[in-house]
This record gives C-alpha cells, sequence and structure tokens, in this order.
C-alpha cells in the first residue's frame, strides 16, 4: 500500500486552488486536496493532477486522515461566508495544533475574528494573501501571511519554493501578527485599482484625446514596459491592445462594455484609509471612478446634453507620449507612495510591526502590482526602515521632481480636451498638497469656529481658542 500521509492539505479546487495544488506538487510536496463537490475533485484527479504527487479526500474525514499531523490545510474558497463554513467543518475533524491557512481575500476584520476563535479550540490560524490570479498561482504568486509566527515557520518549507522568486530571493516573507498579511494583500489591491485607472487614463488620453489607432497604441505601451515603466500591469495592457475579437474581427477592446465590477479590496483600503485618517486620494478615485462606470445610461444622457471643450490636441504628439510616461510613472510612484504610507499607520494602529522593506521585496515579483520601481521602493526601506513617506527619500524624491512638471503637463492636457483624468489629477495633488508647508485648513478651522464653535488652534500659542465672529 502506497504512503497517503501528506506534507499539506488543500481546500476548494476553484482554479486559483487547483493551480497552487500543481504548484506545490510540481515543488516536491505530496498534496491532498478535497472540494466540497466531489466532481470537481475527481475531474480534477482524471484530467489535471496526472501523475503528481497529489492524492484526494473526497470526504472531509479522508481528507484530514491523510494528513501528516499537525496538519496544515490551506483555504482556497471564496471570501466571506464560505470561509467561516469551510473554517467549521474542518474544526470539528481537527485537533490541537493543527493549522489552517486561509488564501483568500478575507476582509482583515474577519482575519482577526477567525483567529481568535479558533486560538480557543488550539487551532493555528494564518490569512495570507495571494497575488499572482491564475498564472501567479501555478507557477509561483506572491504570498503575504500573517499570524502567529511559529505558524508561519511551519510551513515555510512550503511556501518558499511555491512562491514566486525574484534576484534568487522568494516573494513571501512573514509579515507580522494576526490580520497583517490580509491587511497588506488589501492595500496591494487598494494600489493595483489606483495604478489600473491610471493607465486606463493614460489610455483615454492617447485613443480620445489624441486619436491613436489601437495599433499605435500597443507599440506605446510596449516601449513603455521596456523603460521606466517596466511592470506586469504595463505589459498586459499591450497584449489586451493586441488582441482581437474572434466574433467580429475588431480590436477586442472596443468590444468590451466600459463598466467596471469589483469585488470590494479597494473599497475596503479606501473605507480604512478614512477611518485611519490617511490620505490615498488615487485609490479613493480609482473606486470612485469604477462607480462612476456603471452609470452608463446616465451617462448616455449627460453625454447629450452636457458640454466640454472643443479643443483638439494641438501639441506634438511623439513629445506628449514621453510627457505621458513621465506623468505616469510619478502617478503610479505617488500611488504606492500613498498605499506605503497607509500601511505604516496601519503597522502602528494595530500593532503589525510590519518591515516595510520585506513588503516591497515580496512585491516585486508574482502579484498583480509587480514592477522594477518595487526595486527601488525597496531601496528606500532598505536606507530608512522608519522613512513617513517614499516621497521622502532622497532617490524618489529626485525622480518625482524630474517628472512632476511632465505630470503637471498631462493634466493640463485632460483639462483642455476635457477627458477626465482623475487619477493623474489626485495622485498631483497628492504631490502638491503633501508638500505645502501651509494648508488652506486655517479657513475650514475658522468656519468650522464661526457656525459651530468648534474652537482652532494658534500659531503662536498652545491650548484651543474660540472667536465670537459676529459680534
Ligand atoms: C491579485 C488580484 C486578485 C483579484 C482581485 C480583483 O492580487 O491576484 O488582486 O486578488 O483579481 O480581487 O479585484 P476586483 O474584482 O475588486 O477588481
Amino acid at each position: 500500500m502506497t504512503d497517503r500521509s501528506c506534507d499539506i492539505g488543500l481546500v476548494g479546487l476553484g482554479v486559483m486552488g487547483k493551480n497552487f495544488a500543481l504548484n506545490m506538487a510540481d515543488k516536491g510536496f505530496h498534496v491532498a486536496v478535497y472540494n466540497r463537490t466531489e466532481e470537481k475533485t475527481r475531474l480534477f484527479m482524471s484530467d489535471e493532477a496526472g501523475h503528481r504527487s497529489i492524492e484526494a479526500g473526497y470526504t472531509l474525514e479522508e481528507f484530514i486522515g491523510i494528513l501528516k499531523k499537525p496538519r496544515a490545510i490551506l483555504l482556497f474558497v471564496p471570501a466571506g461566508d464560505a470561509v467561516d463554513e469551510v473554517i467549521s467543518e474542518l474544526v470539528r475533524n481537527l485537533e490541537s495544533g493543527d493549522l489552517i491557512i486561509d488564501c483568500g481575500n478575507s476582509h482583515f476584520k474577519d482575519t482577526d475574528r477567525r483567529e481568535e476563535s479558533l486560538s480557543k479550540e488550539g487551532v493555528l490560524f494564518l490569512g495570507m494573501g495571494v497575488s499572482g490570479g491564475e498564472s501567479g498561482a501555478r507557477h509561483g504568486p506572491s504570498l503575504m501571511p500573517g499570524g502567529p509566527k511559529e505558524a508561519f515557520e511551519r510551513v515555510r518549507t512550503i511556501l518558499e519554493p511555491s512562491a514566486a522568486r525574484v534576484k534568487g530571493e522568494p516573494c513571501v516573507a512573514y509579515l507580522g501578527p494576526r490580520s497583517s498579511g490580509h491587511y497588506v494583500k488589501m492595500v496591494h489591491n487598494g494600489i493595483e485599482y489606483g495604478i489600473i485607472q491610471l493607465i486606463a487614463e493614460s489610455y483615454d488620453l492617447l485613443r480620445r484625446g489624441l486619436g491613436f489607432d489601437i495599433e499605435h497604441l500597443q507599440s506605446i505601451y510596449e516601449e513603455w514596459n521596456a523603460g521606466i515603466l517596466d511592470s506586469y500591469l504595463i505589459e498586459i495592457t499591450a497584449r489586451i491592445l493586441g488582441q482581437k475579437d474572434g466574433k467580429s474581427g475588431n480590436p477586442l477592446l472596443d468590444m468590451i462594455l466600459d463598466r467596471a465590477r469589483q469585488k470590494g479590496t479597494g473599497k475596503w483600503t479606501s473605507r480604512d484609509a478614512l477611518d485611519l485618517q490617511v490620505p490615498v486620494p488615487t485609490i479613493d478615485i480609482a473606486v470612485a471612478m469604477r462607480n462612476m462606470s456603471d452609470y452608463a445610461s446616465e451617462r448616455r444622457k449627460a453625454g447629450a446634453a452636457l458640454r466640454g471643450p472643443s479643443n483638439s490636441f494641438t501639441g506634438i504628439r511623439e513629445i506628449f507620449i514621453q510627457e505621458l510616461e513621465k506623468a505616469l510613472f510619478a502617478a503610479v510612484l505617488l500611488t504606492y507612495a500613498q498605499g506605503m504610507s497607509l500601511l505604516r499607520r496601519a503597522s502602528l494602529t494595530y500593532e503589525y510591526d510590519l518591515d516595510m522593506e520585506a513588503v516591497a521585496r515580496i512585491w516585486r515579483g508574482g502579484c498583480i502590482i509587480r514592477a522594477a520601481l518595487l526595486e527601488d521602493i525597496r531601496h528606500a526601506f532598505r536606507m530608512q526602515p522608519d522613512l513617513e513617506n517614499l516621497t521622502l527619500s532622497p532617490e524618489i524624491g529626485e525622480r518625482l521632481l524630474q517628472a512632476q512638471e511632465h505630470l503637471r503637463s498631462v493634466v493640463c492636457t485632460g483639462v483642455e480636451l476635457g477627458i477626465p483624468v482623475p487619477g493623474f489629477m489626485s495622485a498631483l495633488a497628492y504631490y502638491d498638497s503633501y508638500r505645502s508647508i501651509r494648508l488652506p485648513a486655517n479657513l475650514i478651522m475658522a468656519q468650522r469656529d464661526y457656525f459651530g464653535a468648534h474652537r482652532y488652534e494658534r500659531t503662536d500659542a498652545e491650548g484651543t481658542f474660540h472667536t465670537d465672529w459676529e459680534s
């Protein structure tokens, strides 16, 4: 009889789960899989598992029975109630010291709740962000685990070879206690929303504003991907632009409805940033623009009723493309700066004790926001682990200084042409307000004190003051 005792278990054979099971098996681990629908497990075993060292549990009892003790089980089930349901089924069959790892995009507060309740049962719990989509799960994602350190140490030898690698370093690191891993993944997604919005605006400027055809656009993004913008999201943008629709023969992009959906991680990032009072305007506007895109029928009415400028582009196209590249670079950099500053505040508030260099390091490969720029961001945090804001790193600050005039010029072009560029605007406004020694908040405070006696602080004395403005 063959030895069925498996190194690791995996529940949930959706695309991500299946691919991660294959990935771990290819790295030499003996993997047990289980799916609630038995049929899915059978299909996976017959069509995809091949001769790999993968065992199927067709019942939960069988699955748990073939795991080495103490057991370690990865969950690849959709975030939300499904995670709680699977956990409660598992817990009935687990023993003290066993470990559950939630690999979904769970809300960090759910992760805290689950860890607390499982610890009462003696079961360890890690919340692990997994980024990289289907292909990342199959060939090496970026993994963002948080929870008890000893739990991570137990699975480190499996996670490290299964993660993406950049310059020999695995894109996985223990991030901190409790929900730190899922928090970092949430902010990753918030940054992802911001960058996607910025790229969409650059495409709109070139297509609608300058009237470039899609083939030309494809070559622009390809060139950009070989320069300062070298990143996964620019790379796939070029590929998307080159895709033809099999049905109509048109560029596929032209056939896709301009209605952006969302699962909610961007909104969670904005919401928690509001709670922690951290400005992340480019992420906020990216969420708002997805919502705006959903107003399709109202936009159609407004398009007929409301007028904008009738200007057409009069500049030099080649120069504009170069400016746009630098503007996009600056705006992307400022989006990372916003996300990183949120992580820093969250680390203090929630006592995650995040190592910001490690966060940048594990985002360099495997994940959706991977970019050559993350090497510089990592370097900035290595030089100054307590860096308050990325823009304050001398090297990053210098790059922003060089690019800012292009960011201004691109925003002006959008305004002149009536093409919405709220992502670029918000990034520029973030830069300008962060570097403002004096903001007009004095007037805000005066008004609050005028109508609500909310009091204000003075520039020349301690304490709070009220003025009888109408006397
Ligand atoms: C990743 C992605 C992944 C997923 C997002 C999409 O890191 O691999 O971020 O988590 O594609 O959930 O999010 P929206 O549906 O909210 O755009």
